[in-house]
């Protein structure tokens, strides 16, 4: 399915490496390798411990195939099970999110689950629900406010994973809230959705409105960051311009305690193997993408800011969402033509521009992960 000699190319040193081979855009057999392999069995972000505040409160989500509860029990915590009936498999919740869940009631036959997962009782009494295993547990784990699972049983430790991940104290993320959100539907393997947003070497072609916001060559002042788990780095902002916005004004309050430094960056960070993180001074922008199919992928943008700023009145986030709104759509374009491309006889590997370096990085890391897994 992969040609071994392609997918090394990748990991040359910069100036030799190749673009990934077509097929890990194209191959349902690397779609599924993926599946088991890495979002089977890393930590992902699911969705941010605000949207679930209180006892009850529930998503669910499909994790790599698998279909999952993330719900807020009595005591405070957050647990996530299968969302898989431990009687004959019926699957429990239908919403995507809700609240105020006291038990979770199959709706096959009625076993009833408390929040914690255990089995409360059965239609035929609780002395038999004693006897019987409640739902299947799905690791969990909190870090800066967005909750992580993993699938995997043997699983280690989510700080392990993020060890080296930035400090970002400094944005509160934990006591941001989601004040904008939108979920796309893109025509393109998430890889493609990684890499476009890894680069901008595509923007002044491709996005007028953030041309005219953001300087392209900023990044030659500082240095790529990189670590186990993540790259990414800043882009400055052009003078004048105070935010990544359609009006390039801050309609919000910046979030306090940042540094004159910060006010004039916007961040952006690939978190392996698909949060998309990019703290504005006044707002948090993220994206997290989930492979549907090989040539289709679920995205979820959301806009984080202040309780603050939300709690305002008159709070708008229009200016900042419809901004994101237009380059996310932009971008997609740019990712379904790739998957055409990819999809063709005519695709090659191509080499990779000095704009492209975190490109490569994420590539380097993807096509490491696949080799082991082959
Ligand atoms: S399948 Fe859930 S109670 Fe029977
Ligand atoms: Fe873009």
């Amino acid at each position: 399915m992969i040609d071994p000699v392609e997918l090394h190319a990748t990991c040359l040193p910069f100036a030799e490496a190749r673009t990934l081979p077509a097929a890990v855009y194209t191959s349902p057999e690397v779609l599924a390798t993926e599946q088991s392999g890495l979002f089977g069995r890393t930590w992902l972000c699911a969705g941010r411990e605000a949207d679930i505040p209180a006892a009850g409160d529930f998503l669910t989500r499909d994790i790599a195939g698998d279909p999952v509860i993330l719900v807020r029990g009595d005591d405070g915590r957050v647990r996530g099970f299968f969302n898989v009936c431990r009687h004959r498999g019926s699957r429990l919740i239908d919403d995507s999110a809700g609240k105020g869940l006291a038990r979770i009631v199959c709706p096959y036959h009625a076993w009833t689950y408390r929040l914690d997962g255990t089995l409360a009782r059965l239609p035929g009494g609780d002395a038999a629900a004693r006897e019987q295993p409640g739902l299947v547990p799905v690791h969990t784990g909190t870090h800066d406010g967005f909750i992580f699972v993993n699938l995997d049983p043997a699983a280690a430790p989510l700080a392990l994973q993020l060890e080296d991940l930035p400090d970002f104290s400094r944005f509160q993320l934990p006591d941001l809230r989601v004040g904008w959100r939108r979920t796309y539907e893109v025509q393109a393997n998430w890889k493609l959705i990684c890499e476009n947003y890894s680069e901008c070497y595509h923007c002044p072609g491709a996005h007028p409105q953030l041309a005219r916001l953001s300087d392209l060559i900023s990044r030659s002042s500082r240095p790529m960051e990189i670590g186990d788990c993540y790259n990414g780095g800043p882009m400055q902002l052009k003078d004048g311009i105070e935010t990544m916005s359609l009006s390039g004004k801050r309609t919000v309050t910046p979030i306090p305690g940042l540094s004159a430094d910060d006010h004039r960056y916007v961040y952006y960070y690939v978190i392996y193997p698909n949060l998309l993180l990019s703290p504005h001074p006044d707002y948090v922008l993220t994206h997290t993408a989930w492979p549907l199919a090989v040539d289709r992928t679920r995205v979820e943008c959301e806009l984080l800011f202040t309780r603050e700023a939300l709690e305002r009145p008159g709070f708008d986030p229009a200016d900042m969402a419809n901004f994101w709104d237009i380059t996310n759509r932009q971008d997609w374009a740019l990712c379904e033509r790739t998957q055409l491309g990819a999809a063709s006889r005519g695709y090659r590997p191509g080499p990779y521009q000095p704009a492209e370096d975190c490109v490569h990085t994420f590539d380097r890391w993807y096509a490491e992960r696949l080799a082991a897994l082959l």
